[in-house]
């Protein structure tokens, strides 16, 4: 077994050969590449085992039924054009660039490939990120329900790493570094000991920012895997947020002002961060582009604007619901042009309905083309 410790996560773009994809790996071709992180984590048992919330109960019952299996029932082997474009390339950030322009059609499907990749990885890190936060949970959430359904998130996380990990290897051929920005928010939630900032962190903004990116790719890609893989992620992601929008309500608003503005700061500090600086520049620095100049083009295009929208609608509503939209961070939203979400639907109301339609799965799939034919 070979163990490589390192004190950042690596810089390099991985790629993987036929036999990466097929996992003939023994174990002296892998190498375990480990970064430590430390946190002052207060757990606690409980010994009432009492159900005090019938929704988070809900919530777990409804995961238990819902356990889809990535082994069998994502369809691997759907076909994917790899000489087109993984997504409609009409709504391509970069399109209309001077720099992206200049590259023939291969090249800029190539390009458009590769970023695609730099996405997906982002989504896999950032999977990885949740699980541990996840796990973290089970140990410092203060009811018995809340740590059972800590427990069942935590794998459903697992399987959403391993889905992404998959298609990254199968598909994409390749995986990017995580971006820097979206490490240092994981790292934050990681790291700080208040159990309900772990809580906001994850529950209401990373699986926010994570619905809102899937909710995008859903909308934009050409590649039916993916379109499969994403939608069985969401359906989970969904009851996530609903467990952290209705488990929040009450606890943030029994904490002292000063606390609650603490974590309204927090909340305002990480909509800006992934608002602007989640967009990864890798694809566009291997090309010689001006990263800058690309980077202020992109914020301006049509599918980072439907991002954006989807993020804020996400959002908001459910940082009003917790009552983390207080009158101190009231203003700086509306700069941000996100207050106009604040009474949107959002996860506020769970909608039972939607959560328990059948899933996505390959059979189900199947089923549907056929009563269709
Ligand atoms: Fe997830
Ligand atoms: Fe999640």
């Amino acid at each position: 077994m070979h163990v490589r410790l390192v004190d950042k996560p690596p810089q390099e773009v991985r790629t993987f050969d036929e036999e990466d994809i097929a996992g003939k790996l023994t174990p002296e071709d892998v190498e375990t590449i480990r970064e430590i992180f430390h946190t002052p984590l207060t757990g606690s048992f409980n010994w009432d085992y009492d159900s005090a919330n019938a929704k988070i109960r809900r919530l777990y019952e409804l995961g238990k039924v819902h356990n889809w299996n990535s082994t069998l029932d994502v369809d691997w082997d759907a076909p994917c054009d790899m000489n087109d474009f993984p997504m409609i390339e009409t709504i391509g950030a970069l399109n209309g660039y001077p720099e992206y322009e200049a590259l023939s059609h291969e090249e800029k499907v190539r390009f458009a490939w590769k970023g695609h990749a730099q996405t997906m990885s982002q989504f896999l890190h950032g999977e990885q990120g949740a699980m541990l936060v996840a796990s973290q949970l089970v140990s410092c959430a203060p009811t018995a329900d809340a740590k059972l359904y800590a427990a069942s998130q935590t794998f459903d996380e697992a399987r959403h790493v391993e889905v992404f990990n998959t298609y990254l290897r199968r598909r994409c051929g390749m995986m990017y570094p995580i971006n820097s920005n979206l490490k240092a928010l994981i790292d934050k939630v990681l790291a700080d000991e208040r159990w309900d900032l772990k809580f906001i962190g994850m529950q209401l903004i990373i699986e926010g920012l994570a619905l809102a990116a899937f909710g995008t790719q859903v909308r934009t890609t050409k590649d039916p895997l993916l379109k499969q893989i994403v939608e069985l992620v969401m359906r989970d992601e969904g009851r996530h947020v609903a467990f952290g929008v209705n488990y929040l309500e009450d606890w943030i608003k029994a904490l002292p002002e000063q606390e609650r503005e603490d974590r309204a700061e927090f909340a305002y500090q990480a909509c800006t961060v992934m608002r602007d600086r989640l967009f990864g520049m890798d694809v566009m620095r291997e090309y010689g582009f001006d990263v800058e100049a690309a980077r202020k083009y992109i914020l301006d295009s049509q599918v980072i604007a439907m991002f954006r929208e989807l993020l804020f609608e996400r959002i908001v509503p459910n940082l009003k619901r917790v009552g983390l939209l207080t009158d101190r961070v009231r203003p700086k939203y509306d700069a941000l042009g996100a207050l106009r979400y604040e009474d949107a639907a959002g996860d506020t109301l769970i909608d039972w309905g939607m959560l328990e339609r059948p899933l996505p799965t390959k059979e189900n799939l199947a089923a549907a083309r056929v009563a269709a034919e």
